[in-house]
């Protein structure tokens, strides 16, 4: 079996200018590596989540916005500058929920504009530094968020986690997945129960594939077997990601995590959301603020299945994020600290 590390969700080779992505949609029965050159290419895999995962979805805007400037090197600078901000929109447009795609444009749009006055060449030699950045932070700031989480576990514990939130939705260790990553190199042995996460099975396809792969002690349960693995009094704690958390710590994951988070009250088991502060979003206010994407019935109805499994024509509703209240969480896990209730006051300081 290859090591965790074959599976890097996206790179950029500087050698050929061109993003090197893991076809997401392909595991756990293959793996392989696509080389994308457009910006159109990026939005397509982010659009159908080859490549997936808020930071893993930043990441890769952030050299989309590269391949677009690269491509527009040669156009007068007023002309780059205006199809750069277009381009920005689009890939923008590619989902709507982790704000890390947001924050990640924004942060390349910030760089391009610090190089006004300069040549394309020198905006484009800013951009591909910038974008970089984007990649290396991420690594350190999931390496973070696993040493903080781990000081909420002890060894041998029993954690459930839903959808994926490990390396292959990020750069490197993951965010919700990251203290379990960082346990396992100090041999703390967690048995993990990992959701197969319906419609599009992030846990079961992801999730359990990663955490073997690393060796950890993973059992794969469908998403209704929640409540009686907590029941059996097998979990001491939840650990999930996030695609958008708004300032007053009502926190938007994979849809599902609602409802973990509201079993895993009724259980009396901690309920931990980790993320880093990207995905923090003190601009929105509430979890109401945020727009949750809707993707295509067919992915409930038909997509992994030879024969349909639904009849034909039957309405199907498939919000792929919920909001998880602030009232559930016991802790918001990130790469500056843990942020607790009251969140409003916790989050805010954390960015002070
Ligand atoms: O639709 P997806 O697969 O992009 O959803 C991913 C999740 O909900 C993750 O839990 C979240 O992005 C955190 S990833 C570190």
């Amino acid at each position: 079996m290859e090591t965790i590390d074959a599976y890097q969700a996206v790179t950029f080779d500087h050698n050929t200018d061109e993003i090197v992505l893991l076809d997401q949609t392909l595991l756990p029965n293959e793996t392989r590596f696509l080389r994308l050159r457009e910006p159109e290419a990026v939005w397509e895999a982010i659009r159908v989540l080859r490549v997936r995962g808020a930071p893993a979805i930043g990441i890769a805007a952030a050299y989309g916005f590269l391949l677009a400037a690269i491509g527009k090197q040669s156009l007068p600078p007023d002309e780059f500058r205006r199809d750069l901000s277009a381009a920005k929109t689009y890939l923008a447009s590619a989902r709507p929920t982790a704000v890390n795609l947001f924050w990640a444009l924004d942060r390349m749009e910030k760089r391009l504009n610090a190089t006004a006055g300069q040549t394309n060449a020198d905006a484009v030699a800013a951009l591909r530094a910038e974008a970089d950045a984007i990649r290396d932070e991420d690594i350190a700031m999931c390496q973070a968020i696993g040493d903080n989480g781990l000081t909420l576990l002890a060894p041998g514990m029993g954690l459930l986690t839903h959808c994926n939130a490990g390396q292959l939705a990020a750069s490197r260790y993951g965010t919700a997945l990251a203290p379990i990553s960082r346990g396992q190199e100090q041999g703390y042995n967690f048995r993990v129960f990992a959701d197969e996460t319906r419609p599009l099975l992030q846990g079961a396809r992801l999730t359990a594939f990663e955490l073997h792969a690393a060796g950890v002690d993973v059992t794969l349960i469908c998403d209704n077997m929640a409540a009686t693995v907590m029941g059996n009094g097998w979990i001491n704690a939840v650990l999930v990601g996030c695609d958008r958390v708004a300032a007053n710590g009502d926190a938007a994951n994979k849809i599902g995590t609602r409802g973990v988070a509201i079993l895993a009250k009724h259980y009396g088991i901690p309920f931990y959301v980790l993320g880093p502060t990207s995905t923090i979003d003190m601009a929105t206010a509430t979890g109401q603020d945020i727009v949750i994407e809707e993707r295509p019935p067919a992915e409930i109805t038909t997509l992994w299945y030879e024969k349909p499994m639904a009849p034909a024509g039957v309405r199907a509703y498939n919000p792929a994020f919920d909001v998880t209240d602030n009232a559930l969480i016991t802790a918001i896990v990130t790469e500056k600290g843990i942020a607790r209730p009251p969140y409003d006051e916790s989050l805010a300081k954390l960015f002070t």
